[in-house]
């Protein structure tokens, strides 16, 4: 049976889908200027917030947009970088996760946070590979709560900035 046409699914918290992933950076990986180069902390931000929306929705997903990508800080050739990813929204068939990604130095245990990122991931249909349904997010916490209201609040943006972009295509 499709995806899409299963019966109605059952709330999960955040809780059962945060995950946290974690590397030690290689000397392949840095810049011109010695420091981790900065697709390579993107690409663990979307492995980290692929395995959240894929523990949230038990489906395949697809990465659809990454919003308000910011550097705050360098991340050093030596630092060993752990990115944590938390649901804060779904909508029928995306997710929209917050990851965070943390450097720290090994040598001292200090820690420090780099960048944040919101990436909306859409489930897709295990046999037509269309848009799938996915469970309902239920908000347990007041910070769960406060997350959900500002993604609300992004998303409301993020489409109506999709109808703005609409009017400059030919
Ligand atoms: C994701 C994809 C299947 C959506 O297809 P679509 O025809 O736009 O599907 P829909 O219009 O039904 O939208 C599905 C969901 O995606 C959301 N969505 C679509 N475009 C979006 C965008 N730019 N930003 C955020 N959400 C978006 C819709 O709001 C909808 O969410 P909802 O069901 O929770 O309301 C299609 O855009 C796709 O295949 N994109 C490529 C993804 C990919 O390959 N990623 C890897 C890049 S390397």
């Amino acid at each position: 049976m499709p995806d899409s046409q299963k019966p109605p699914l059952t709330g999960k918290t955040p809780r059962e889908s945060e995950s946290t992933l974690s590397e030690s950076m290689m000397p392949d990986q840095l810049n011109h200027h010695g420091n981790v180069f900065g697709g390579e902390i993107l690409a663990l931000v979307d492995k980290t917030g692929g395995v959240v929306a894929r523990r949230h929705a038990r489906l395949p997903v697809v990465t659809v947009s990454m919003d308000r990508v910011e550097f705050r800080e360098p991340v050093y050739a030596t630092d060993y970088v752990e990115a944590h990813g938390r649901i804060v929204h779904v909508g029928r068939t995306s997710m929209e996760i917050m990851v965070t990604v943390e450097a720290e130095q090994l040598e001292t245990g200090k820690r420090r946070q780099t960048n944040r990122c919101f990436l909306t991931y859409v489930a897709l249909d295990r046999h037509n590979g269309r848009p799938a349904p996915v469970p309902p997010l239920i908000l347990e916490t007041d910070e769960d709560r406060r997350l959900h209201a500002a993604a609300e609040r992004r998303r409301a943006r993020r489409l109506a900035e999709a109808e703005d972009e609409k009017e400059l295509e030919p």
